[in-house]
């Protein structure tokens, strides 16, 4: 098989250096680069380092090797276009088809999926020229990432940061593999949550759980791919945020049912695929357990925590919003999911069953997703995104 063919056209911004690893993803993972910078990207970083990189030609302008019509073939070729940073000046251009240098010729030829990674000042991508020259891509089918909230060049902070180059690359290999998907959770809003959570013992120990977050990052990456507004709430994951999405980070089950009821007042969906912990230590030491010479240590006396998800299922925020759990069961598994989905009152329950080597951290996942209505939606060994594209079709289903 031919390697799939990417153009990476990078525009001038300062998230310019970021871009060398998108490429270096692209390539490692036996993609076939040509970068197309535009002539103020070569500020930030140089046509030696995109040769090196992607070991191929680069140009900015329609006038080296025309001969070969460089300004058609590259766009007519690819099969995927990624701009990467996506400047305010970019993104105008792109949204009214100028056509002033090879990066642009490229965008009015490509006839393959189209995808934008913008960075820049929080005003620039806030002005309503900018989010109208958005709407307009968006409209004719790109693939637009909502810039990271996070520090910005100098000492600025705010929503114009270029997402986590392995997010970027994420989406891409999602529009690789699937074209651009329908956007069937556009003008929703979901929470999910993700990874586990940690009861405190004292100031440097705690109780926890080997949950990874992936499964809940997945969830939360296709949700965004599918047009939701999301809310990540996030346990401890350690995993980079995924493009377009709110990360709330939280540590304990308590602060992580204050930031879901927080994010569930106006949401249509909620996921719960944290492993949130059932109990905590009745008491926190503010100073370092000690052991003692010749004394056995004190017990550990544990106090239930709240079950957030029967509470959020019992107590709806809003009138049909659908609300998802998660059951890792050891044995039984079908019938302790039936049980469980009835004890929890959730419209949705993924059950999957665990062990040491299944499931947590791994990227693939096996399950069967229980339904209150008595369905049940079987979802073979598999890719943690394709449960997560499961669960969202499921409840779009509901929520239609
Ligand atoms: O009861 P169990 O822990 O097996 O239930 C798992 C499901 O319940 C998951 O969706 C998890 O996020 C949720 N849960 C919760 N609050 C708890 C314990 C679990 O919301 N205290």
């Amino acid at each position: 098989m031919d390697k799939p063919k990417v153009v990476l056209g990078v525009s001038g911004g300062i998230a310019a250096y970021k871009a060398c690893e998108l490429l270096r993803r692209f390539t490692e993972s036996g993609h076939g680069v040509r970068v197309v910078p535009t002539a103020s990207a070569l500020h930030f970083v140089g046509a030696a380092t995109w040769s090196a990189l992607s070991g191929n030609p680069v140009a900015t302008e329609v006038w080296d090797d025309v001969h070969q019509v460089p300004h058609v073939r590259i766009g007519q070729h690819a099969d995927l276009v990624v701009v990467a940073p996506a400047t305010a000046d970019m993104l105008a251009k792109a949204a009214h088809g100028l056509a002033d240098d090879l990066l642009t010729n490229t965008l009015l030829t490509a006839r393959c999926p189209v995808v934008f990674a913008p960075a820049m000042h929080t005003e620039m991508w806030e002005h309503p020229a900018t989010q109208d020259n958005v709407a307009t891509l968006r409209r004719r089918g790109a693939v637009v990432i909502e810039p990271a909230v996070g520090r910005l060049t100098g000492v600025d902070t705010g929503k114009g940061r270029l997402p986590d180059p392995a997010e970027i690359f994420e989406v891409c290999r999602r529009v690789l593999a699937r074209g651009v998907t329908e956007p069937d959770l556009r003008g929703r809003h979901v929470v999910v949550s993700a990874g586990g959570t940690r009861e405190p013992l004292d100031p440097v120990r705690f109780l926890g759980n080997r949950s990874s977050g992936k499964q809940g990052y997945a969830l939360a990456r296709t949700a965004a791919a599918r047009g939701a507004r999301v809310t990540l709430v996030s346990a401890n994951a350690g995993l980079p945020d995924p493009a377009g999405v709110d990360v709330v980070r939280v540590g304990t089950a308590v602060q992580l049912r204050e930031a879901v009821l927080k994010a569930a007042a106006d949401a249509d969906a909620v996921v719960m695929a944290a492993a949130v912990a059932d109990f905590r230590p009745a008491v926190y030491a503010t100073g370092k357990i000690k052991k003692r010479d010749g004394q056995d240590p004190d017990p550990i006396v544990l106090v239930r925590n709240p079950d957030i998800l029967a509470e959020i299922s019992a107590d709806r925020a809003r009138p049909g919003q659908v609300v998802v759990g998660f059951a890792a069961e050891t044995d039984d598994v079908l019938a302790n999911g039936r049980a469980k989905l009835a004890r929890k009152g959730c419209d949705l329950l993924v059950v999957n069953e665990v062990g040491e080597a299944r499931t947590f951290g791994s990227e693939e996942n096996e399950a069967v997703v229980l339904g209150a209505d008595g369905s049940e939606t079987p979802v073979p060994h598999g890719p943690k995104e394709a449960l997560a594209d499961t669960v969202w079709d499921l409840v779009v289903r509901r929520l239609a």
